[in-house]
């Protein structure tokens, strides 16, 4: 088993150049030691530049929080992962829910994006997630289900196994509501037994499954010790090096 534990720490529309980098130079010299795990930041496409000079030679990772379908064209306002790569990013965020409920990304979307990203050479992450309604109507596996198989399509074993999951209740997402470590580590084990049945075993044992929503300094070392939960995925308490680095020392 060679899964690599995961934090990100997703900014969304927060932190421009001059704060980003700031709280990126604070987290660098916060985690200096921090074992085996792999930090990235998905600051806003307007300060990855900032954000990536900030971490030099630091092994922090920093990515893009979205990436349009194409490459590049007449798409006014989108960014796309080839361009990305060549700022400099090392990661992308795909299919987080609020590119699914906010911006309308369907499975088929998100898997283009995915592709995309892959081909960029990005270690990708592909978020996927219940609403409240779909869980109150028992739909929960249902829908991961769903968002797997499409999020995947027909990626053979090895690509699938290069991608980081991560599984965000979408009403624990910045609503200070975090799934208690049982129900987060129920619908891991549902994830992981998925990959089990859609590939090879080592894809299941590979594939990295963060959980995120309202992730915190609290309730971080409770959810990492859940045998199915191989990191995190931050949105609100990553904004300060001070409790995104308690999270990643937990
Ligand atoms: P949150 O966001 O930690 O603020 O709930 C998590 C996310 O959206 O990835």
């Amino acid at each position: 088993m060679s899964r690599v534990r995961t934090i990100g720490g997703n900014w969304k529309l927060n932190l421009g150049p001059a704060e980003a980098s700031k709280v990126a130079t604070e987290l660098v010299a916060a985690v200096v030691d921090r074992g085996d795990t792999r930090v990235t930041l998905f600051p806003t496409a307007i300060s990855l530049t900032a954000v990536l000079e900030a971490v030099r030679g630091s092994g922090i990772h920093v990515g893009i929080q979205d990436v349009h379908t194409a490459d590049s064209g007449a798409y006014t306002g989108a960014n796309s992962a080839t361009l990305a790569r060549s700022a400099g990013a090392t990661a992308a965020l795909v299919g987080h829910s609020e590119r699914r409920h906010v911006f309308g990304d369907s499975d088929a979307t998100v898997h283009r994006k995915l592709i995309q990203c892959l081909d960029a050479g990005l270690l990708t992450t592909l978020c996927i997630g219940e609403t409240l309604e779909q869980r109150d109507s028992a739909q929960t596996e249902a829908v991961l289900a769903e968002q797997l198989k499409s999020g995947f399509g027909e990626l053979p074993p090895d690509r699938v196994a290069t991608v980081t999951l991560a599984y965000e209740p979408v009403w624990a997402i910045g609503t200070g509501r975090t799934a208690s470590p049982e129900m987060a580590q129920e619908a891991h084990a549902f994830v992981r037994a998925w990959l089990r049945q859609a590939y090879p075993d080592w894809v299941a044992d590979d594939v990295c499954i963060q959980y995120g929503g309202s992730m915190k300094p609290a309730n971080a070392a409770a959810l990492l010790s859940c045998p199915d939960i191989d990191g995190g995925l931050v949105g609100g308490a990553a904004l300060k090096a001070e409790s995104f680095s308690a999270i990643i020392l937990a």
